[in-house]
């Protein structure tokens, strides 16, 4: 059988053919409009731009090709993951986040869910499943997590959930479509920021979010249209040209982030490493059932915040920034955002560049960081 990611990747590649009329630009033309010629009835076509775009819709097409799912394209992956909170929840309704997962997500829901009487309660994402779900609306998922890489099982997460008659979502910005698929594994709702490996090449904000269930996507169209949370159609543009080639740099980062892992296990200065495809992480055996790859981060934990400042900073082929999942490999110390972490802890984002060469530069930091 061929595996599926290459056969939806060959696919992906051509799925704009389908619409072209001889004469007609192979790569996809950007459409920048807020106004479209509406003469007389305006029911079925293009009406405004906040409502419809057609760069959305072959950004969408796309999303949606490798999603296997309908999927809706929105400015970033807070304003997807605002739009699922904000279309789908009411007062009373109570949901239950990861405590370890992108503060951002916790920090919505305290400020802006809760004074409108949306309750949230958080669970550590390796141990999520205990407690269950009763009582609950709606369960969020992050997994692997972001920044600690803890991950949960996904298909009893949602078979439990289901049971207590909540809906899952399953946030897979640390995944991407070709290295997990939630849908398939039983959430409801997947969310993603496309700001990270999707789009690929760190100068856009993007994000999605994808459903097989109609009303939840009815809840989302209709949301975005009147909430005005709509992508820009450039940079749905950018994104369109990152995922065309998502599947290589996916690929090649996730089988460096193999090599490298394993060197920094072994490396005298490196406290700790977690990486799910290492054979004695926590995560692994999980891991190798749910996941098709092992990702592209990997945590370690140097000794202190000076060594792990002096690691990245010293490093010629690491870029000091926090987001992740670009062409250039990047870290950052996660304790400096208050993430409850060791202060020596550094989240590190492989990029494209040669893996032999990326270790050298590497290695010879940590000896510097060592000193
Ligand atoms: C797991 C996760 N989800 C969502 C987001 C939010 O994405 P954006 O910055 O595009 O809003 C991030 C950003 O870092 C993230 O790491």
């Amino acid at each position: 059988m061929p595996d599926q990611n290459n056969s939806r990747a060959a696919h992906l590649a051509h799925l704009r053919r389908q619409e072209l009329a001889k004469g007609d630009p192979v790569p996809l033309p950007l459409t920048m409009a807020s106004m479209y010629h509406l003469p007389g009835s305006p029911a079925g076509f293009k009406q405004y731009g906040r409502f419809d775009n057609p760069t959305w819709d072959a950004v969408e097409a796309m999303l949606s090709h490798l999603e296997e799912a309908p999927a809706l394209g929105f400015p970033s992956g807070m304003a997807a993951i605002s739009a699922v909170f904000f279309s789908l929840l009411k007062a009373g309704d109570r949901i239950l986040l990861p405590s370890d997962g992108y503060y951002t997500t916790r920090l919505l829901a305290e400020r802006f869910l809760k004074p409108i009487g949306v309750a949230a309660d958080t669970r550590p994402t390796a141990s999520f499943l205990d407690g269950g779900f009763d009582g609950y609306r709606l369960v969020f998922v992050e997994t692997p997590s972001n920044p600690g890489l803890d991950i949960c099982d996904i298909t009893a997460v949602s078979k439990a959930a289901h049971a207590a008659g909540a809906l899952v979502v399953a946030d897979n910005t640390t995944m991407t479509p070709y290295g997990q698929r939630p849908l398939d594994l039983g959430a409801d709702i997947l969310v993603a920021a496309d700001t990270k490996a999707p789009n690929g090449h760190s100068d856009v904000l993007f994000g999605h979010a994808a459903s097989r269930n109609a009303e939840v996507m009815a809840a989302l169209a209709e949301w975005r249209r009147l909430a005005g949370g709509i992508p820009g159609p450039f940079e749905a543009w950018l994104v369109h040209r990152g995922l065309e080639t998502l599947d290589v740099r996916f690929d090649r980062m996730c089988s460096s982030a193999e090599i490298l892992a394993r060197r920094f296990l072994e490396h005298r200065t490196v406290r700790s490493v977690r990486f799910p495809g290492l054979e004695n992480d926590p995560a692994h055996n999980l891991a190798r059932i749910q996941m098709q790859r092992f990702g592209f981060l990997i945590a370690l934990t140097l000794g202190s915040e000076a060594e792990a400042e002096a690691f990245i900073d010293g490093c010629a082929y690491i870029q000091p920034a926090t987001s992740f999942g670009g062409v250039h490999t990047s870290a950052e110390r996660r304790a400096r955002w208050g993430d409850a972490v060791a202060p020596g802890f550094v989240r590190l984002s492989v990029g494209c560049e040669p893996v032999e060469e990326l270790w050298e530069a590497m290695k010879a930091s940590l000896a510097g960081a060592a000193g």
